[in-house]
């Protein structure tokens, strides 16, 4: 008999202990298949006071060439990583490159406003209340969107589904909830191939015309969707859970200051990265005790950074900004200004807004569900017409509880399959096997 009580109970409070368990095992994997060859910032060589600084410091300039975790960067983000933006090295090419992405996302801002207003109605008007994934909800919109800033014409469905095919590929073997499936991302690069002589916008001379087809699907079908996709569910996740936030952004649908420090407020909690690195160039001199070589490999980590210097930082308050200057908190959600900030850190916010509109103008959001930084679960959200809420405690109930089991079996498929890709992409090498032939 007490076997079988025992063997009750660890089954039924597997989710309790199960999925952080699993976790922290998988990062062990990480840190020990590639090695420790990072210098965490903050950590214990660069305390918290100099984590801006040595971010904007003109030797922390490398990208790619030289550390060990770029290969496994350039696995997810293939194909064309060796042209996304994100890992171009500095010089002439990175240039043209950057000029060309400000270029397609200079847009007049009411102009922008209308069209995010107009992408987000077309996937809400044909959204039923129900249970859905936030993550998912949201691609079409930023899928549209962004195909309409590049082509400067309506995206047709056919592209809408290729581009959501390709980021939604990407974004689940980086989660490693998935492996990388490379003829859905190639399916879209015929696609844009075919299309390249309809863009209107001059795109990076420097390129070669396959280049140029690698670069766009990176910058805008890769980054540009996952990102937008992900700061939504993250923005909608937080305002499912606190009632209070959501009664306040209903009652008041005009109060522009108070979203924009909800907004704010998820960027903090919620980073979109977890780490940025860089490679030292030259030495970097951190205080009288302390010198970083040249060829360090700088690990920005925003998480620490955006916990540290705040009253009671876990806890989810916008109103925390009322008193507290942007500028004088330890808050970089696109980056820092010096060092190859977010070039959409401008537009991301005021599109987040429209969008943020115009799914609470048509939906209460609630959701029982797990809501962390690395958001695995996509954001389970049930939709309710508003002032419609009935049977709705039941339904939580049921989510909250779903959401646990299957956090059971997806922290196991996250530690098999991230365990393969960290160790398929350490075997490809395709960042290190670039620059050995590039010396060449
Ligand atoms: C809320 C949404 C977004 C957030 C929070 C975000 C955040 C960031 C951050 C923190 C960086 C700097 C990383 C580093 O220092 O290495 C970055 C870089 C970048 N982001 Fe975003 N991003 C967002 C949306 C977008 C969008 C819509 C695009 C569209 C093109 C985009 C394109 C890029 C590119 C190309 C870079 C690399 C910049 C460079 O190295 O020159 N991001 N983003």
């Amino acid at each position: 008999m007490l076997p079988l009580i025992l063997t009750v109970l660890v089954v039924v409070s597997l989710p309790y202990w199960l999925p952080r368990l699993v976790v922290a095992l998988r990062m062990w994997i990480f840190a020990r298949i590639n090695g420790d060859e990072g210098v965490p910032i903050p950590g214990p060589l660069v305390d918290v006071r100099h984590f801006t600084r040595i971010y904007s410091d003109p030797a922390a300039d490398g990208r790619s060439r030289g550390a060990r975790l770029s290969d496994l960067f350039w696995y997810w983000l293939a194909p064309g990583p060796e042209v996304h933006q994100e890992h171009l090295e500095p010089g002439e090419r990175y240039d043209d490159v950057a000029r060309t992405t400000r270029r397609i996302l200079a847009r007049p801002k009411p102009d922008v406003e209308r069209l995010a207003a107009a992408c987000a109605a077309h996937t809400l008007d044909a959204t039923r209340p129900g249970l859905v994934r936030l993550r998912d909800l949201m691609m079409p919109v930023w899928a549209e969107l962004y195909y309409e800033l590049v082509f400067q014409r309506p995206c047709p469905p056919e592209a809408r589904d290729l581009i959501v095919g390709n980021a939604n590929d990407v974004v689940t073997a980086l989660k490693c909830c998935g492996l990388r499936h490379m003829g859905r991302r190639a399916r879209l690069t015929a696609y844009l191939r075919e299309r390249l002589d309809e863009i209107p916008h001059a795109l990076p001379a420097s390129l070669s015309r396959e280049e140029q087809v690698f670069y766009l699907q990176g910058a805008f079908f890769n980054t540009a969707v996952v990102q937008m996709s992900e700061a939504m569910a993250h923005l909608l996740m937080a305002i499912a859970q606190h009632p209070e936030v959501q009664h306040r952004l209903a009652s008041e649908p005009g109060d522009d200051a108070y979203l924009d420090r909800v907004i704010n407020e998820s960027l903090r909690r919620y980073p979109l990265f977890g780490i940025a690195h860089r490679i030292t160039s030259k030495e970097i001199t951190v205080d009288e005790r302390t010198t970083l070589p040249a060829g360090s490999v700088l690990c920005f980590d925003y998480p620490a950074f955006h916990t540290t210097g705040y009253d009671d930082p876990a806890r989810f308050d916008p109103d925390r900004w009322r008193t507290l200057p942007v500028r004088e908190a330890n808050h970089v959600p696109f980056g820092v200004t010096a060092n190859r900030a977010c070039p959409a850190k401008g537009v991301a916010p005021l599109t987040m807004r429209v969008v943020a509109r115009e799914t609470l103008r048509r939906f209460a959001v609630h959701s029982s569900a797990a809501h962390t930084r690395s958001m695995p679960n996509r954001g389970p959200c049930v939709l309710v017409e508003r002032e419609d809420d009935r049977a709705l405690r039941m339904r939580l109930a049921l989510l909250r509880l779903r959401d646990r089991w299957e956090d059971v079996w997806r922290s196991l498929v996250q530690l098999g399959l991230g365990t393969y890709m960290v160790w398929d992409a350490r075997r490809r090498r395709p960042a290190g096997r670039y620059f050995a032939e590039a010396t060449r």
